[in-house]
Protein backbone atom coordinates (compact mmCIF):
# COMPACT_ATOMS: atom_id res chain seq x y z
CA UNK A 1 0.00 0.00 0.00
CA UNK A 2 1.38 3.36 -0.56
CA UNK A 3 2.18 6.19 1.84
CA UNK A 4 -0.64 8.36 1.81
CA UNK A 5 -3.59 5.36 1.24
CA UNK A 6 -1.53 3.94 4.56
CA UNK A 7 -1.94 7.25 6.44
CA UNK A 8 -5.25 8.10 5.30
CA UNK A 9 -6.32 4.36 6.48
CA UNK A 10 -4.56 4.50 9.55
CA UNK A 11 -6.21 8.31 10.59
CA UNK A 12 -9.80 6.49 9.47
CA UNK A 13 -9.21 3.73 12.10
CA UNK A 14 -7.90 5.40 14.64
CA UNK A 15 -11.01 7.62 14.52
CA UNK A 16 -13.10 5.04 14.45
CA UNK A 17 -11.79 2.60 16.70
CA UNK A 18 -9.70 4.69 19.08
CA UNK A 19 -6.30 2.97 18.87
CA UNK A 20 -4.14 2.47 15.90
CA UNK A 21 -4.22 -0.25 13.21
CA UNK A 22 -1.85 -3.15 13.60
CA UNK A 23 -2.09 -5.00 10.39
CA UNK A 24 -2.88 -3.34 7.08
CA UNK A 25 -3.66 -5.01 3.72
CA UNK A 26 -4.39 -4.30 0.28
CA UNK A 27 -6.19 -6.94 -2.16
CA UNK A 28 -6.86 -6.12 -5.96
CA UNK A 29 -9.60 -6.38 -7.99
CA UNK A 30 -8.95 -8.68 -11.49
CA UNK A 31 -10.09 -8.35 -15.01
CA UNK A 32 -10.29 -11.74 -17.40
CA UNK A 33 -8.35 -11.36 -20.46
CA UNK A 34 -9.34 -14.53 -22.24
CA UNK A 35 -10.86 -17.72 -20.87
CA UNK A 36 -14.15 -16.96 -19.93
CA UNK A 37 -15.95 -19.58 -17.73
CA UNK A 38 -13.17 -21.74 -18.03
CA UNK A 39 -12.24 -22.13 -14.49
CA UNK A 40 -14.64 -24.65 -13.35
CA UNK A 41 -14.01 -26.14 -16.48
CA UNK A 42 -10.37 -26.91 -14.88
CA UNK A 43 -9.34 -24.81 -18.39
CA UNK A 44 -6.85 -22.06 -19.14
CA UNK A 45 -7.60 -18.36 -17.81
CA UNK A 46 -5.32 -15.09 -18.85
CA UNK A 47 -6.34 -12.34 -16.51
CA UNK A 48 -5.04 -9.60 -14.70
CA UNK A 49 -4.72 -8.09 -10.95
CA UNK A 50 -5.43 -4.22 -11.06
CA UNK A 51 -5.63 -0.70 -9.31
CA UNK A 52 -9.23 -1.14 -8.08
CA UNK A 53 -8.18 -2.42 -4.11
CA UNK A 54 -9.85 -3.07 -1.09
CA UNK A 55 -7.85 -1.92 1.38
CA UNK A 56 -8.04 -3.28 5.13
CA UNK A 57 -7.10 -1.76 8.35
CA UNK A 58 -7.47 -3.83 11.66
CA UNK A 59 -6.36 -4.43 15.19
CA UNK A 60 -7.06 -7.38 18.15
CA UNK A 61 -9.62 -6.71 20.55
CA UNK A 62 -9.10 -9.13 24.08
CA UNK A 63 -12.48 -10.77 23.31
CA UNK A 64 -13.94 -12.73 21.05
CA UNK A 65 -15.91 -10.36 19.08
CA UNK A 66 -15.34 -9.22 15.56
CA UNK A 67 -16.59 -5.62 14.54
CA UNK A 68 -16.87 -5.15 10.26
CA UNK A 69 -16.89 -1.62 9.22
CA UNK A 70 -17.10 -0.62 5.94
CA UNK A 71 -16.57 3.52 4.48
CA UNK A 72 -19.09 2.04 1.38
CA UNK A 73 -22.00 0.43 3.70
CA UNK A 74 -23.74 2.22 6.82
CA UNK A 75 -24.12 -1.05 8.51
CA UNK A 76 -21.83 -2.34 11.06
CA UNK A 77 -21.15 -6.09 11.43
CA UNK A 78 -20.92 -7.32 14.86
CA UNK A 79 -20.41 -10.76 16.01
CA UNK A 80 -18.42 -13.13 17.77
CA UNK A 81 -16.44 -15.65 16.51
CA UNK A 82 -18.13 -18.63 18.25
CA UNK A 83 -21.41 -17.97 16.18
CA UNK A 84 -20.73 -16.58 12.29
CA UNK A 85 -23.96 -16.73 11.14
CA UNK A 86 -25.26 -14.69 7.38
CA UNK A 87 -27.21 -11.35 8.12
CA UNK A 88 -29.16 -10.16 5.56
CA UNK A 89 -29.51 -6.72 6.94
CA UNK A 90 -25.71 -6.85 6.78
CA UNK A 91 -24.84 -8.57 3.62
CA UNK A 92 -21.58 -7.10 2.30
CA UNK A 93 -20.08 -8.68 5.59
CA UNK A 94 -21.10 -12.12 4.75
CA UNK A 95 -17.62 -12.99 2.36
CA UNK A 96 -15.96 -12.06 5.32
CA UNK A 97 -17.59 -14.29 7.71
CA UNK A 98 -17.23 -17.07 5.35
CA UNK A 99 -13.45 -17.50 5.51
CA UNK A 100 -13.27 -16.85 8.82
CA UNK A 101 -15.78 -19.55 9.62
CA UNK A 102 -14.10 -21.73 7.25
CA UNK A 103 -10.48 -20.43 9.10
CA UNK A 104 -11.61 -21.93 11.94
CA UNK A 105 -13.01 -25.01 10.67
CA UNK A 106 -9.88 -25.67 9.85
CA UNK A 107 -7.85 -25.25 12.96
CA UNK A 108 -6.69 -21.90 12.61
CA UNK A 109 -6.67 -20.12 16.50
CA UNK A 110 -8.65 -16.52 15.76
CA UNK A 111 -9.03 -14.01 18.49
CA UNK A 112 -11.47 -11.13 18.14
CA UNK A 113 -10.85 -7.92 16.22
CA UNK A 114 -12.09 -4.79 14.84
CA UNK A 115 -11.86 -4.46 10.73
CA UNK A 116 -12.43 -1.35 8.72
CA UNK A 117 -13.04 -1.79 5.00
CA UNK A 118 -12.05 1.19 2.10
CA UNK A 119 -12.60 -0.47 -1.86
CA UNK A 120 -12.12 1.47 -4.85
CA UNK A 121 -13.98 -1.35 -6.22
CA UNK A 122 -16.93 -0.21 -7.67
CA UNK A 123 -19.57 -2.93 -6.93
CA UNK A 124 -21.23 -4.72 -9.70
CA UNK A 125 -18.36 -3.56 -11.58
CA UNK A 126 -17.55 -7.17 -12.77
CA UNK A 127 -14.29 -6.86 -11.33
CA UNK A 128 -14.62 -9.17 -8.21
CA UNK A 129 -14.63 -7.28 -5.30
CA UNK A 130 -15.78 -9.90 -3.48
CA UNK A 131 -12.94 -11.99 -4.34
CA UNK A 132 -10.72 -8.92 -2.95
CA UNK A 133 -12.73 -8.66 0.52
CA UNK A 134 -12.14 -12.29 1.09
CA UNK A 135 -8.40 -12.92 0.31
CA UNK A 136 -7.79 -9.37 2.01
CA UNK A 137 -9.78 -10.88 5.09
CA UNK A 138 -7.76 -13.53 5.20
CA UNK A 139 -4.46 -11.88 5.18
CA UNK A 140 -5.32 -9.59 7.32
CA UNK A 141 -6.57 -12.03 9.97
CA UNK A 142 -3.42 -13.84 9.60
CA UNK A 143 -1.02 -10.97 10.53
CA UNK A 144 -3.21 -10.44 13.74
CA UNK A 145 -3.18 -14.03 14.68
CA UNK A 146 -0.90 -16.41 12.29
CA UNK A 147 -1.91 -19.42 10.96
CA UNK A 148 -0.36 -21.59 8.18
CA UNK A 149 -2.41 -23.48 5.62
CA UNK A 150 -2.00 -26.91 4.74
CA UNK A 151 -4.03 -29.26 2.44
CA UNK A 152 -6.29 -30.62 4.89
CA UNK A 153 -5.86 -28.07 7.64
CA UNK A 154 -3.70 -25.51 9.71
CA UNK A 155 0.35 -26.31 10.87
CA UNK A 156 2.74 -24.98 12.68
CA UNK A 157 1.75 -20.53 12.37
CA UNK A 158 5.22 -19.19 10.55
CA UNK A 159 7.08 -17.60 12.85
CA UNK A 160 7.09 -13.26 13.06
CA UNK A 161 10.60 -11.64 11.82
CA UNK A 162 12.10 -8.34 12.02
CA UNK A 163 9.86 -5.80 13.42
CA UNK A 164 6.70 -8.39 13.95
CA UNK A 165 6.23 -9.10 9.98
CA UNK A 166 4.85 -12.38 8.91
CA UNK A 167 7.19 -14.12 6.05
CA UNK A 168 4.63 -14.04 2.92
CA UNK A 169 2.69 -16.98 1.67
CA UNK A 170 4.52 -19.11 -0.61
CA UNK A 171 2.42 -20.44 -3.53
CA UNK A 172 1.47 -23.46 -2.49
CA UNK A 173 -0.58 -21.75 0.42
CA UNK A 174 -1.97 -19.34 -2.03
CA UNK A 175 -3.29 -21.44 -3.96
CA UNK A 176 -5.00 -23.18 -0.66
CA UNK A 177 -6.30 -20.27 0.68
CA UNK A 178 -7.79 -19.60 -2.95
CA UNK A 179 -9.39 -22.82 -2.28
CA UNK A 180 -10.52 -21.81 1.26
CA UNK A 181 -12.02 -18.24 -0.22
CA UNK A 182 -13.85 -20.27 -3.33
CA UNK A 183 -15.48 -22.65 -0.14
CA UNK A 184 -16.02 -19.75 1.39
CA UNK A 185 -17.68 -18.17 -1.51
CA UNK A 186 -19.79 -21.51 -2.64
CA UNK A 187 -21.08 -22.40 0.29
CA UNK A 188 -21.43 -18.70 2.53
CA UNK A 189 -22.98 -16.77 -0.40
CA UNK A 190 -24.38 -19.47 -2.72
CA UNK A 191 -22.05 -18.51 -5.80
CA UNK A 192 -21.31 -21.60 -7.46
CA UNK A 193 -17.66 -19.43 -8.74
CA UNK A 194 -14.24 -20.80 -9.84
CA UNK A 195 -10.50 -20.55 -8.74
CA UNK A 196 -9.83 -17.25 -11.04
CA UNK A 197 -10.68 -14.36 -8.96
CA UNK A 198 -9.18 -15.51 -5.66
CA UNK A 199 -6.08 -17.04 -7.82
CA UNK A 200 -5.55 -13.63 -9.50
CA UNK A 201 -5.88 -10.59 -6.76
CA UNK A 202 -3.30 -13.50 -5.20
CA UNK A 203 -0.67 -14.18 -7.91
CA UNK A 204 -1.11 -10.87 -9.53
CA UNK A 205 2.47 -9.41 -10.90
CA UNK A 206 2.69 -5.29 -12.29
CA UNK A 207 2.64 -5.16 -15.90
CA UNK A 208 2.59 -9.16 -16.09
CA UNK A 209 -0.77 -10.86 -17.38
CA UNK A 210 -1.25 -13.97 -14.71
CA UNK A 211 -1.81 -17.58 -16.95
CA UNK A 212 -3.47 -19.97 -15.15
CA UNK A 213 -3.96 -23.50 -15.88
CA UNK A 214 -6.86 -24.51 -13.52
CA UNK A 215 -6.23 -28.43 -14.28
CA UNK A 216 -2.65 -28.78 -12.57
CA UNK A 217 -2.97 -25.48 -10.39
CA UNK A 218 0.12 -23.99 -12.00
CA UNK A 219 0.30 -20.32 -12.65
CA UNK A 220 2.87 -18.37 -14.98
CA UNK A 221 3.15 -14.43 -15.98
CA UNK A 222 4.00 -12.60 -19.24
CA UNK A 223 4.60 -9.12 -20.04
CA UNK A 224 0.86 -7.30 -21.48
CA UNK A 225 2.09 -5.41 -24.31
CA UNK A 226 3.45 -1.38 -23.32
CA UNK A 227 1.79 0.05 -25.80
CA UNK A 228 -1.89 -1.43 -24.84
CA UNK A 229 -3.89 0.20 -21.78
CA UNK A 230 -6.52 -1.78 -20.01
CA UNK A 231 -10.16 0.19 -19.76
CA UNK A 232 -12.85 -1.13 -18.04
CA UNK A 233 -16.37 0.27 -19.47
CA UNK A 234 -18.98 -0.50 -16.52
CA UNK A 235 -22.46 -1.41 -18.16
CA UNK A 236 -24.09 -0.01 -14.92
CA UNK A 237 -26.19 -3.36 -15.94
CA UNK A 238 -26.92 -6.17 -13.10
CA UNK A 239 -29.60 -8.90 -14.05
CA UNK A 240 -31.64 -10.37 -11.51
CA UNK A 241 -30.82 -14.11 -10.64
CA UNK A 242 -26.92 -13.30 -11.85
CA UNK A 243 -26.06 -16.77 -9.13
CA UNK A 244 -28.93 -18.64 -10.43
CA UNK A 245 -27.85 -17.97 -14.47
CA UNK A 246 -24.36 -18.63 -13.42
CA UNK A 247 -24.25 -21.88 -11.63
CA UNK A 248 -27.19 -23.47 -13.96
CA UNK A 249 -24.01 -22.61 -16.89
CA UNK A 250 -22.20 -24.18 -14.55
CA UNK A 251 -24.42 -27.18 -14.55
CA UNK A 252 -24.93 -27.15 -17.80
CA UNK A 253 -21.37 -27.52 -18.72
CA UNK A 254 -20.83 -30.09 -16.16
CA UNK A 255 -23.37 -32.39 -17.85
CA UNK A 256 -21.96 -32.02 -20.82
CA UNK A 257 -18.99 -33.42 -19.80
CA UNK A 258 -20.56 -36.28 -18.63
CA UNK A 259 -22.47 -36.78 -21.20
CA UNK A 260 -19.01 -37.08 -23.65
CA UNK A 261 -17.68 -39.48 -20.86
CA UNK A 262 -14.99 -36.77 -19.20
CA UNK A 263 -14.39 -35.88 -16.14
CA UNK A 264 -14.44 -32.05 -17.26
CA UNK A 265 -14.74 -30.03 -20.52
CA UNK A 266 -11.03 -29.64 -20.29
CA UNK A 267 -10.38 -32.91 -21.74
CA UNK A 268 -12.51 -32.29 -24.68
CA UNK A 269 -10.67 -30.39 -28.10
CA UNK A 270 -13.02 -28.86 -31.07
CA UNK A 271 -12.83 -32.44 -32.75
CA UNK A 272 -14.31 -34.44 -29.92
CA UNK A 273 -16.80 -32.31 -29.20
CA UNK A 274 -18.31 -32.17 -32.98
CA UNK A 275 -17.95 -35.88 -33.06
CA UNK A 276 -19.94 -36.22 -29.59
CA UNK A 277 -22.75 -33.40 -30.40
CA UNK A 278 -25.43 -36.33 -31.12
CA UNK A 279 -25.01 -36.96 -27.28
CA UNK A 280 -25.77 -32.96 -26.51
CA UNK A 281 -28.49 -30.49 -25.76
CA UNK A 282 -28.68 -27.76 -27.58
CA UNK A 283 -28.06 -26.15 -24.42
CA UNK A 284 -24.93 -28.13 -22.98
CA UNK A 285 -23.76 -28.01 -26.89
CA UNK A 286 -23.33 -24.36 -27.01
CA UNK A 287 -21.90 -24.06 -23.24
CA UNK A 288 -19.64 -26.57 -24.27
CA UNK A 289 -18.49 -25.02 -27.61
CA UNK A 290 -17.77 -21.66 -26.06
CA UNK A 291 -15.90 -23.36 -23.08
CA UNK A 292 -13.87 -25.22 -25.63
CA UNK A 293 -13.28 -22.65 -27.66
CA UNK A 294 -11.64 -20.10 -24.86
CA UNK A 295 -9.59 -22.29 -23.87
CA UNK A 296 -7.72 -22.53 -27.39
CA UNK A 297 -8.12 -18.65 -27.24
CA UNK A 298 -6.14 -18.85 -24.34
CA UNK A 299 -3.54 -21.29 -25.83
CA UNK A 300 -3.13 -19.38 -28.69
CA UNK A 301 -3.26 -15.89 -26.98
CA UNK A 302 -0.28 -16.27 -24.45
CA UNK A 303 1.66 -16.98 -28.29
CA UNK A 304 0.34 -13.88 -30.25
CA UNK A 305 1.26 -11.67 -26.42
CA UNK A 306 4.35 -12.95 -26.43
CA UNK A 307 5.30 -12.57 -30.17
CA UNK A 308 3.22 -8.58 -29.76
CA UNK A 309 0.98 -9.45 -32.50
CA UNK A 310 -1.46 -7.28 -30.59
CA UNK A 311 -3.83 -7.17 -33.60
CA UNK A 312 -4.24 -11.20 -33.79
CA UNK A 313 -4.49 -10.94 -29.80
CA UNK A 314 -7.73 -8.58 -30.33
CA UNK A 315 -9.42 -10.85 -32.92
CA UNK A 316 -9.82 -13.52 -30.18
CA UNK A 317 -11.71 -11.50 -27.78
CA UNK A 318 -13.79 -10.46 -30.61
CA UNK A 319 -14.37 -14.16 -31.01
CA UNK A 320 -14.29 -14.69 -27.42
CA UNK A 321 -17.35 -12.47 -27.04
CA UNK A 322 -19.54 -13.34 -29.86
CA UNK A 323 -19.13 -16.81 -28.22
CA UNK A 324 -20.29 -15.68 -24.93
CA UNK A 325 -23.44 -13.64 -27.19
CA UNK A 326 -24.36 -17.01 -29.29
CA UNK A 327 -23.63 -19.98 -27.76
CA UNK A 328 -22.36 -19.38 -23.56
CA UNK A 329 -25.22 -17.16 -23.60
CA UNK A 330 -23.94 -14.99 -20.82
CA UNK A 331 -24.02 -11.06 -22.39
CA UNK A 332 -26.81 -8.90 -22.67
CA UNK A 333 -27.55 -6.22 -25.00
CA UNK A 334 -26.15 -3.18 -22.77
CA UNK A 335 -22.72 -5.15 -23.23
CA UNK A 336 -23.02 -5.49 -26.64
CA UNK A 337 -23.45 -2.26 -27.58
CA UNK A 338 -20.25 -1.50 -25.40
CA UNK A 339 -18.50 -3.64 -27.40
CA UNK A 340 -19.65 -2.63 -30.64
CA UNK A 341 -18.97 0.69 -29.48
CA UNK A 342 -15.52 0.19 -28.24
CA UNK A 343 -14.91 -1.76 -31.76
CA UNK A 344 -15.82 1.47 -34.02
CA UNK A 345 -12.89 3.77 -32.19
CA UNK A 346 -9.67 3.22 -33.91
CA UNK A 347 -7.66 3.20 -30.92
CA UNK A 348 -9.40 -0.13 -29.97
CA UNK A 349 -7.29 -3.46 -29.68
CA UNK A 350 -9.96 -5.58 -28.73
CA UNK A 351 -13.17 -5.52 -26.60
CA UNK A 352 -15.13 -8.20 -24.97
CA UNK A 353 -16.77 -8.87 -21.81
CA UNK A 354 -15.09 -10.13 -18.93
CA UNK A 355 -16.07 -12.44 -15.55
CA UNK A 356 -19.75 -14.00 -15.32
CA UNK A 357 -21.64 -11.98 -17.82
CA UNK A 358 -25.27 -11.17 -17.68
CA UNK A 359 -24.45 -7.33 -17.05
CA UNK A 360 -21.34 -6.32 -15.66
CA UNK A 361 -18.34 -4.78 -17.26
CA UNK A 362 -16.57 -5.01 -20.51
CA UNK A 363 -12.62 -5.32 -20.79
CA UNK A 364 -11.14 -3.19 -23.40
CA UNK A 365 -7.74 -3.12 -24.80
CA UNK A 366 -7.44 0.28 -25.77
CA UNK A 367 -3.70 2.06 -27.31
CA UNK A 368 -2.52 4.32 -24.77
CA UNK A 369 -2.25 7.55 -26.52
CA UNK A 370 -6.06 7.64 -26.88
CA UNK A 371 -7.63 6.20 -24.04
CA UNK A 372 -9.53 9.52 -22.82
CA UNK A 373 -10.65 9.91 -26.22
CA UNK A 374 -11.94 6.27 -26.18
CA UNK A 375 -13.67 6.86 -22.96
CA UNK A 376 -15.18 10.06 -24.32
CA UNK A 377 -16.60 8.03 -27.32
CA UNK A 378 -17.98 5.23 -25.18
CA UNK A 379 -19.86 7.30 -22.71
CA UNK A 380 -21.23 9.01 -25.67
CA UNK A 381 -22.38 6.17 -27.55
CA UNK A 382 -23.72 4.93 -24.57
CA UNK A 383 -26.07 7.51 -23.37
CA UNK A 384 -27.01 7.52 -26.90
CA UNK A 385 -28.00 3.82 -27.63
CA UNK A 386 -28.98 2.67 -23.83
CA UNK A 387 -30.08 6.08 -22.21
CA UNK A 388 -27.61 5.27 -19.63
CA UNK A 389 -24.69 6.58 -18.19
CA UNK A 390 -20.99 5.13 -18.14
CA UNK A 391 -18.61 4.84 -15.53
CA UNK A 392 -15.59 3.75 -17.22
CA UNK A 393 -11.99 3.51 -15.74
CA UNK A 394 -8.34 3.34 -17.02
CA UNK A 395 -6.38 0.63 -15.11
CA UNK A 396 -2.91 -0.17 -13.71
CA UNK A 397 -2.35 -4.13 -13.68
CA UNK A 398 -0.94 -4.49 -10.21
CA UNK A 399 0.44 -6.79 -7.28
CA UNK A 400 -0.85 -9.20 -5.51
CA UNK A 401 -2.19 -8.97 -2.33
CA UNK A 402 0.11 -8.02 0.52
C1 LIG B 1 -16.94 -15.03 -12.27
C2 LIG B 1 -16.52 -16.18 -11.36
C3 LIG B 1 -15.22 -16.81 -11.84
C4 LIG B 1 -15.27 -17.17 -13.32
C5 LIG B 1 -15.79 -15.99 -14.13
C6 LIG B 1 -16.02 -16.35 -15.58
O1 LIG B 1 -16.00 -13.99 -12.17
O2 LIG B 1 -16.40 -15.71 -10.05
O3 LIG B 1 -14.93 -17.93 -11.06
O4 LIG B 1 -16.03 -18.33 -13.53
O5 LIG B 1 -17.01 -15.49 -13.61
O6 LIG B 1 -14.84 -16.68 -16.20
Amino acid sequence: MDASATAELTSRFQARFGRPPEALTRAPGRVELLGNHTDYNLGLIMALAVDKTVRLAAAPRADREVQFVSTAFPETAHFSLDRIEPDPAVPWADYAKGILRLLQERGARLGGFDLLLDSSIPLGGGLSSSAAMLVGTALTVRKLYPYRLTSDGVGTAPARGARGVLPPLDAAEKMILAHVCQAAENHFVGVKCGLLDYIVSLFGRAAQVVLIDCLNLSVDWTPLAADMAVVICHSGVKHALVAGEYNERRALCEAAAAALGVRALRFVNPADLEAGRAKLTDRQYGCALHVVGENDRVERGADLLRRGDLASFGELLRQSHESSRLHFLNSCPELDVLVELAWSHPACIGARLTGGGFGGATLNLVRPAAVEDFRRHMAEGYARRCQRPLESWACQVVNGAN
